[in-house]
């Protein structure tokens, strides 16, 4: 008896979406079934490039297909089409799908290593990504990455060191394209000196021209390096962009800890969905001599993300070679792929891409369908 795609729907139909809890047909995943005599080909369409359960979901498919009596060969093909969070329809009308805020209660935490090195990890996977660095008073993503910053003139004002498009009646900022993604920062615009003067009511609206007025195309995913603190610019970031979500950094000892877990705190209060947490600064063993280096202490990521009952993203270890890839703008995700802090890196990466696709559905689900569209 010949294989139907009826044959092939029902067997893909037992196949669970390890994270989404549903089967692959009811989430509309299957695509393109063709039947040549009883050789089955389709593919399979992901909520992220960076899912990482990929391999899991091949395995479970061919399981099933392979239950079919007389069945041939079977391809399977992989898409992605990341999902759009619901809610990311504010006043800003911009054709981002998911914006991912990476902030700390504390300073020093490595927010901006993290948000330069995860922002171009995703983008590594083959989703399209921005990263804005949102630190109006300390703006360092333009020497993490390596790019110039605007020059301060004679007569006080400063002179860009990105292009300024003029599209209709409205110039966009064209964000540096780098390291396979998009870069934007206020440094690109304003002088050092010029950046220190902005006060409160300025901040407010920075966050909103850096998402209208920054020329960023079509993105699935921009992450927005924070300043330090839970201060104003979290609430002006919640209050401008609806649908952002959150991924907190933390080193692992103590007094982190608390900063963190008032980063967190502020989350909440925002109503801002938390992704998880990351542990920065971890444990690092030395290639050199097998010897574990625990400079900060070991493990507090971990229990801060069981403490609030949030997912745990990972530890990226205190490595050397991370903080010279932040001075010479070289990211280290780029110069040492094949390096522990690389690897765990991207491993988060995939985390976060599948935590927000989670989010995404979860928020779907729960939103009634006359207000989606
Ligand atoms: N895992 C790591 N191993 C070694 N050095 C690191 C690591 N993470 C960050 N650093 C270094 O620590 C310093 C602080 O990192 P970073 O600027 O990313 O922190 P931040 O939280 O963004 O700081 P701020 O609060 O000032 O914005 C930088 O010099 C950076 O290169
Ligand atoms: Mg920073």
């Amino acid at each position: 008896m010949a294989v139907s795609e009826k044959d092939v729907m029902t067997a893909l139909g037992r196949v669970i979406e390890p994270e989404l809890h549903q089967d692959l047909v009811t989430l509309n995943m299957v695509k393109d079934v063709r039947i040549i005599g009883n050789d089955v080909a389709f593919k399979i369409e992901l909520t992220t490039p960076a899912c990482p359960l990929k391999d899991v979901m091949d395995k479970a498919a061919r399981a099933e297909l392979n239950k079919i009596v007389g069945i041939g060969t079977v391809d399977i093909g992989w898409t992605s089409n990341v999902a759009a969070n619901a809610r990311m329809r504010s006043a800003l009308s911009l054709p981002v799908k998911n914006i991912i805020a990476v902030a700390s209660g504390k300073g020093g935490v490595g927010k901006s290593t993290i948000a330069v090195n995860l922002a171009i990890a995703l983008g590594q996977t083959g989703a399209t990504v921005g990263l804005l660095d949102n630190d109006v008073y300390g703006p360092n993503v333009p020497i993490m990455v390596g790019l110039p910053t605007a020059e301060l003139m004679p007569d006080g004002r400063s002179r860009p060191s990105i292009s300024i498009e003029t599209r209709g009646k409205v110039n966009l900022m064209v964000p540096e394209e780098k390291f396979g993604i998009k870069i934007f920062s206020i440094g690109f615009v304003y002088s050092a000196e010029q950046a220190l003067v902005w006060r409160g009511p300025m901040l407010h609206s920075a966050i909103r021209q850096f998402l209208q007025e920054v020329a960023w195309g079509d993105l699935d995913y921009l992450i927005i390096d924070m300043p330090p603190g839970t201060g104003d610019s979290q609430l002006s970031l919640a209050q401008t962009a609806q649908g952002v979500m959150g991924v907190i950094v933390t080193t692992p000892q103590l007094v982190s800890l608390s900063d963190a877990l008032k980063g967190i705190t502020a989350f909440e209060q925002l109503k801002i969905p938390m992704i998880g947490v990351i542990e920065n600064m971890g444990p690092y063993i030395d290639p050199a001599t097998g010897r574990k280096m625990t400079m900060f202490g070991e493990g507090g990521g971990e229990r801060l993300a069981a403490m609030k009952k949030v997912p745990f993203l990972g530890s990226v270890p205190l490595d050397p070679s991370i903080r010279i890839g932040g001075d010479t703008g070289k990211p280290f995700i780029v110069t040492n792929p094949d390096s522990e802090a690389a690897q765990r890196l991207t491993t988060i990466a995939k985390q976060v891409a599948a935590r927000v696709s989670v989010l995404n559905f979860q928020q779907s689900s729960v939103i009634p369908i006359s207000i989606i569209g």
